[in-house]
């Protein structure tokens, strides 16, 4: 019987795949937040680490749970694993898994969300009226821009962004999309700038990299339609918040549509009182239904490694 300690309250029945092969399982019923100290004692002292984006699973703490000698894997339930030191667990032969597939329906429904609203400015609309400045119809009030037939740019082409392009084809869009390699497919092209400064809806798909971390940037920032609108959905530091902020204040841009930040659960104050702008509090996969899936996805990846067997998603080396 191995333990795993869970950092998060998750669904009840999320667990069910390590419950069922008899693992010792410690909750965290009272959904109090891990510090690195409770990160670093719970890698030591456990043979799985069930974890949330929001634990960062450092270097540190992976050496802890090299020195404790039992840990195995540590199993993210999120499909970004940005939070998580991979190479330094590779070289210490802890396996890492994340959750991809089960939330990609449903977080391209919110990329959509944020695509609808921010294009047709639902959250200034709302506040007006929720603050009594609605004094009736106004054949000029509340103008907007429109979603079907315009043109659409997906910065990254994986699930999610096949996903959000799926949707589009009913709103009578053009599609293109950005990703380093060729995909081969219609739509794809290889000049970033070029996608920026011809769509009228940017949606960013990258995970967080190196490489991605401020590819939107105040010069790329600089290069949109003052038309267009930026959707970002996948993670906050994909985006300078502070150079987004200044041209939305400005008027550089026509409008945003964001459920991730820089400095999660921080956000940037400019970003707060920003015009034309939607913010959601990080709820991209937020439903019943597949954030059960993904702690069960997590836990089937974590007693795959406890059982000497390849988990299904596995992305250490
Ligand atoms: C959520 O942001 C995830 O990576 O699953």
């Amino acid at each position: 019987m191995a333990r795993v300690i869970v950092t998060r309250r998750l669904p009840e029945d999320g667990l069910d795949p390590l419950l069922a092969a008899g693992h010792e399982v410690i909750t965290n019923d009272e959904d109090r937040t891990f510090d690195a100290k409770a990160l670093a004692a719970a890698a030591r002292g456990a043979d799985a680490i069930v974890c949330l984006l929001t634990d960062r699973i450092d270097a540190t703490v992976l050496e802890a749970g090299a020195a404790g000698g039992r840990l195995r894997v540590v199993a993210n339930v999120a499909v970004g694993y940005d939070n998580v030191d991979v190479a330094t667990a590779s070289r210490l032969g802890i396996a890492v898994t994340n959750t991809p597939g089960v939330l990609t329906e449903t977080t391209a429904d919110t990329t959509w969300l944020l695509i609808l609203a921010a294009r047709r400015l639902a959250s200034d609309a709302e506040a007006d009226l929720r603050a009594g400045r609605w004094a009736g119809w106004g054949f000029e009030d509340h103008l907007s821009l429109d979603v079907h037939g315009a043109r659409l740019g997906l910065v990254g082409y994986g699930r999610i962004g096949r996903a959000v392009a799926r949707r589009a084809a009913a709103f009578g869009m053009e599609v293109v999309h950005h990703t380093r390699h060729d995909t081969g497919e219609p739509g794809w092209t290889a000049d970033l700038d070029d996608l920026v400064a011809t769509c009228d809806v940017i949606s960013l798909h990258v995970p967080l990299t190196d490489a991605t971390h401020h590819l939107f940037d105040r010069e790329r920032l600089a290069r949109l339609r003052d038309s267009a609108t930026l959707v970002n959905t996948t993670r906050g530091p994909v985006v300078d918040e502070e150079a987004l902020a200044d041209a939305l204040h400005v008027g550089r841009l026509f409008s945003a549509g964001l459920d991730v930040y820089e400095r999660e659960p921080a956000v940037h104050p400019r970003l707060l009182g920003a015009p034309r702008t939607v913010l959601l509090p990080h709820i991209g996969s937020a439903t019943v239904g597949t954030r059960t899936a993904m702690a069960r996805l997590a836990a089937t990846n974590a007693a795959a490694v406890l059982a000497g067997e390849r988990p299904p998603d596995l992305v250490t080396r």
